[in-house]
This record gives C-alpha cells, sequence and structure tokens, in this order.
C-alpha cells in the first residue's frame, strides 16, 4: 500500500462522556482519555505522519472519531452522511479542512448513510460494511463514486459489531487481522488471515501505518501474530475509547 504522509485527529471534547455506546463498560474518565489521545498522536508522529490536530467540539460528543466523517482515498476524498443523527453535524468542518488536502471533495447524500468505519481498503479494493450506521443507498453511493475514480467496490454485511472495521483491519501484503465475526466471509478468504481468538476479539481493530501496526494494549496473541507475520507493533491504551465503542482506527483520517 502506498506510505501514508498526514493525518488528522481531533482531541476529544468533555461531552465525550455523554457519547453513543453498546459497550456497556461504563463512562469513560476524560482525563485518562486526553492522556491516551496525546499517546496515539504521538504515535502516529512516531510512524512518520504529520498530524493535524483539530480542536475538542463539544457540540458533538463522538467527534473525536473522526474516521467515520470522510474516506480518503490516493484518488480523491468524500464526506461521509454519519449514520447517527447526533453525529451528522461533525462532517461540515472536516469538509472545510479536507478542501485543504484534496481538489475534488465528493459527498455521501441522504437518504444514503455511512460511517467510513464501515469501510475496509484493502488495495484497490473497498469492503463497504452494510452496518446499522451504513444503508445500502450510501453504499451504493460510494460504490459508484469508488468506481469513478478507478476503484472496486462492494458490500459486506456487519451483524455484530459497531462497524466493519470493528472486526477486520487490512495490514499491507494482503493480509488481514480478522476476529470470528468476519471469519466466515467468503470474499476474506483469498488473504492471508491473522486469526483473533474470541477472548481477543476487540483487538482485531488495529491499524497499519507505514510498516508499523499500531495495536490495542492487553491483547498479548493478537500482538504475537502480526509480529510473526513480520509487522513492528506499537502498542496503545484506548481503554476510553472502548468505552464508547471506538478503537485504533476511528481515532484518525490517514492519508
Ligand atoms: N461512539 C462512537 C459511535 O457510536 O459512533
Amino acid at each position: 500500500m502506498k506510505k501514508y504522509s498526514h493525518a488528522i485527529v481531533r482531541i476529544p471534547c468533555r461531552e465525550m462522556i455523554h457519547g453513543l455506546t453498546t459497550a456497556n463498560l461504563g463512562k469513560p474518565d476524560y482525563d485518562k482519555a486526553l492522556v491516551q489521545h496525546q499517546a496515539y498522536s504521538d504515535a502516529l508522529k512516531r510512524c512518520g505522519l504529520e498530524v493535524l490536530v483539530l480542536n475538542p467540539d463539544n457540540r458533538y460528543p463522538d467527534s473525536t472519531f473522526v474516521e467515520d466523517t470522510a474516506l480518503l482515498t490516493t484518488r480523491g476524498a468524500i464526506i461521509t452522511n454519519p449514520g447517527a443523527p447526533s453525529r451528522k453535524g461533525e462532517i461540515d468542518e472536516m469538509q472545510t479542512v479536507l478542501g485543504q488536502y484534496f481538489k475534488d471533495v465528493k459527498k455521501i447524500q441522504a437518504p444514503g448513510t455511512l460511517d467510513a468505519g464501515d469501510v475496509l481498503m484493502a488495495e484497490s479494493h473497498f469492503y463497504i460494511g452494510l452496518s446499522s450506521r451504513t444503508n445500502f443507498e450510501g453504499a451504493k453511493q460510494l460504490i459508484q463514486i469508488l468506481t469513478q475514480l478507478g476503484f472496486s467496490a462492494s458490500t459486506i454485511p456487519v451483524h455484530e459489531g459497531l462497524h466493519l472495521k470493528s472486526g477486520v483491519a487490512y495490514l499491507n501484503h494482503h493480509y488481514l487481522v480478522i476476529n470470528s465475526d468476519f471469519l466466515a466471509e467468503p470474499r476474506f478468504q483469498q488473504y492471508s488471515l491473522i486469526k483473533v481468538i474470541n477472548q481477543e476479539n476487540y483487538a482485531a481493530n488495529c491499524l497499519w501505518i507505514n510498516d508499523y501496526v499500531l495495536v490495542v494494549s492487553g491483547f498479548p496473541k493478537t500482538k504475537e501474530a502480526i509480529e510473526k507475520a513480520g509487522f513492528e507493533t506499537v502498542e496503545l491504551d484506548v481503554s476510553e475509547f472502548r468505552k464508547l465503542d471506538g478503537g485504533l482506527s476511528c481515532l484518525s483520517l490517514r492519508f
């Protein structure tokens, strides 16, 4: 995959404690979240990225999960239409920000909804999860845009977890880290699968960045399996974001 040079993150806002969640892990500790977020930004820098840090936005409790607001490709950017009503306004500032980096920014339009946490890029193919956030119309619009850009794309049903990427991550060199929610998917069998054991399900949400893989701390088997496949890992604690169904990939946009 092409190396990334930039990332965009947003510092969590105080209202994050009221963010959307199904996790049942209690409310996030805001101060701890700030420390974890700083460590995350530092890790992106260590991977060689220039990191644009956006200010906290108290209007949107989930706004630290910037990944959902846009899909960034080597050939253009697409602003999403987030599926959760409380998150729709998050795209406004992101559209302005992306205008500084991308000439042509396309947009998913209602009634289509799409969270980019549902979009898994595997080289030049994009898998789009149909989830509680991403509907068929949103996926259809995205497929049309990606096809125009010269990519291919297809949909995958998401039955478990918030997003497609809650359960599967593409690493470079044809590797997929995958948990049991997606293991039976026939289209994923063409990849070298790094299978996440049930006790470590959450660890499937890892993040390839320029030869490093960011992994969640506390999941040693997954970390070991990724290292065995030849990747250098960087371990990060994202416990406070996990409480909001979030993880390593949702916390940044990379390009
Ligand atoms: N809490 C992240 C989300 O539900 O979108």
